[in-house]
């Protein structure tokens, strides 16, 4: 490296449910980290404000008392919202807040390490990643950087009508053609759709539409962060998000006409965010003065402010929609490559290398990720092309836990799902549906609703807890079977072990996020793809911030990089893996145990519960 410092890529990582920091060295391991979970419910909101929040290092981050001085951000309330059934709204300026709190927070950790470090070899940060929830609409002044409306989360199902209006307005060869550019159908999980409910549903976002002054901004999470944390107020987003909008053309990778015509997106009364590469410097970090979005000026410490003020300029070089940031974080960057990651939803990607493949069967073209500072010689293979992916997404993963524990109250934490539902060999003929947010791939059926089929004098709460956790696998099986379909190749062999040719795409799937650290899940999910199909759980935890760190890392002007190649990426990336393992930490791959006759026996009861879910 030929440093006379050791230099740190930091990720600030916007999911569903909580917001992290994670500082990683050039091994990708962490060196610092801090997590934020969102407050769901006005109590929740209500400690938020009382209690400071305190660093991994026990230094207070955040004055005490009155966070806000009141609500500006339209409505009131906790970080994530669930106003009616189907509803998931999200704070924007909370999540800015809580952005910067953990970034503060690694900021002190790694301050205190550098206390022990020689002079030479003190940490430095050289440029910031982010990670986000994608789909996740926000619109926002360009005047007051106030957002005119709480951010409507990806999985939230309020949009319908604008589902059920533009199937009806086009003919089945229309959508198609419109699915055919983007990559992704109509759906209320895209961006387009959450876009069109605002400007049908609040006066205020029609209102500035109809102004077309230049002032009603448009973003997903990304965008809306890096304006705020960055000196140029940069109005960007990368491709990997862009690809979610349905506003932008797969293949040129820009926002196409023919698509802003279809949601009759006027270009001249909203901005739309300047799509952009995965990793190149969009602008510099400077600490946001949220108090003209709604917080008080002093929602951090006088210290953590002035740790912060210290990395004023470092670029903000990475960004990666959460999804694609896991593929990179797990190395998964070689055509035929695929992950699956088990967050509040699961999203199994199959890299396919610089080509789009548009699905027959229910998966979504993506963007994988686009690193155009990569030095083709030095990389081989690797391509500084967008790189693709087929993506299978299911809305409901993680989120069917929380229902379990917060909702029937089955379990009193997240972990305890496992062992309850190992309790019992299988769901006892319970199937479950976990369609809370309609279906995703490969069925994308918007009005489907949760249901659970089976229920007898015999059914406990271990049956249930297995046929919630065995819905989630169903799915991913289902998504393989597409993927499968989509590279040319039978997928017989789900069905009937027998039938593995040897050289079956997807033999191995790739897995992580919070569910995949259950080790009853994962067996699961093993039994239910079957012996052809090894599900492989990451050695390291927190790939999705590590893949953004990645592409902050290749941000950067050659001269500052972390790593010269991403073949030098992968190899130290690798090798911090075995330093991981010989720490005693573990890695596992999970096999299935069932037969083929009883695999084949479950799958029928699913897709009959499928078939009645669909109604
Ligand atoms: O498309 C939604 C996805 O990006 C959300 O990811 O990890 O919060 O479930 P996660």
């Amino acid at each position: 490296m030929g440093k006379d410092y050791t230099p740190l890529v930091a990720t600030i990582d916007i999911g569903t449910t909580s917001t992290r920091a994670i500082l990683f060295d050039y091994h990708g391991q962490e060196v610092a980290k801090h997590q934020i979970e969102y407050s769901t419910s006005a109590q929740d909101d209500i400690k938020r404000k009382r209690s400071q929040i305190i660093s991994s290092e026990g230094i207070s981050l955040t004055v005490s008392d009155d966070l806000e001085v009141e609500s500006v951000d339209n409505k009131a309330g906790p970080t994530l919202q669930f106003p009616q059934p189907g509803w998931v709204e999200c704070r924007p300026s909370h999540i800015l807040a809580n952005a910067v709190q953990c970034l503060a927070a690694c900021l002190v950790t790694m301050e205190n390490k550098n206390l022990d470090r020689d002079e030479k070899n003190k940490y430095k940060l050289i440029s910031i990643g982010v990670a986000n929830m994608r789909e996740t609409t926000v619109v926002w002044s360009k005047k007051t950087g106030k957002p005119l409306y709480n951010g409507i989360v990806w999985n939230d199902t309020r949009n319908n009508d604008i589902v059920d209006e533009y199937t009806a307005k086009y003919s089945e060869k229309e959508r198609e053609e419109m699915r055919t550019l983007c990559g992704c159908p109509i759906s209320t999980y895209f961006s387009a759709t959450k876009f069109r409910w605002l400007l049908k549903h609040v006066p205020e976002v029609k209102q500035a539409y109809d102004n077309a002054d230049g002032d009603l901004m448009f973003g997903t999470i990304d965008s809306w962060l890096i304006y705020h944390l960055t000196n140029e107020k940069s109005h960007v987003t990368d491709v990997t998000n862009a690809s979610r909008t349905n506003f932008m053309n797969i293949e040129t990778n820009k926002y196409d006409d023919r698509l802003l015509k279809f949601w009759d997106v006027d270009t001249s009364k909203v901005i739309l965010p300047e799509i952009r590469s995965s990793a190149e410097v969009y602008g510099h970090f400077k600490v946001p003065h949220l108090e003209s979005i709604g917080y008080v000026e002093s929602y951090l410490t006088d210290d953590a402010l002035a740790l912060l003020e210290t990395i004023e300029g470092a670029p903000l070089a990475g960004c990666l929609g959460d999804q694609s940031a896991s593929l990179v974080g797990q190395l998964a960057v070689r055509k035929g490559d695929a992950k699956c990651t088990y967050g509040t939803g699961a999203f199994l990607l199959y890299n396919t290398g610089d080509q789009t493949l548009i699905s027959e069967h229910g998966a979504l073209t993506t963007v994988g990720y686009w690193f155009p500072g990569l030095d083709e010689s030095e990389d081989g293979k690797h391509s500084s092309k967008p790189q693709y992916a087929l993506e299978g997404s299911i809305a409901v993963a993680g989120s069917v836990v929380q229902w379990l524990r917060d909702n029937l109250r089955l379990i009193s934490k997240a972990q305890d799902v496992g062992p309850l539902a190992s309790q019992v060999d299988n769901s006892g003929g319970v199937v479950f549906v976990p369609a809370f947010s309609g279906l995703f791939a490969p069925y994308w059926d918007s009005n489907s609703r949760g249901t659970i089929f089976g229920l007898t004098q015999y059914t406990s709460a271990s049956h249930i807890a297995r046929a919630a956790l065995e819905g989630v696998c169903f799915q991913t099986r289902a998504i393989l079977k597409a993927m499968i379909s989509d590279a040319g190749a039978s997928a017989d062999f789900l069905e009937e072990s027998s039938k593995a040719t040897g050289h079956n795409p997807l033999s191995v799937l790739a897995v992580d996020g919070g569910m995949s650290k259950s080790d009853e899940m994962m067996q699961i999910q093993a039994d239910i793809l079957g012996p052809c199909v090894t599900v492989r759980r990451s050695i390291n935890p927190e790939c999705t911030a590590l893949g953004a760190a990645i592409a902050a890392g290749f941000g950067v002007p050659k001269e500052d990089r972390i790593w010269g190649s991403l073949k030098e990426c992968t190899e130290a990336i690798l090798e911090g893996n075995k330093m991981y393992l010989a720490a005693g930490n573990t890695s596992l791959d999970f096999k299935a145990t069932l037969s083929d006759e009883v695999r084949r026996k479950e799958w029928r009861l699913w897709e009959n519960a499928i078939a009645k879910a669909k109604g």
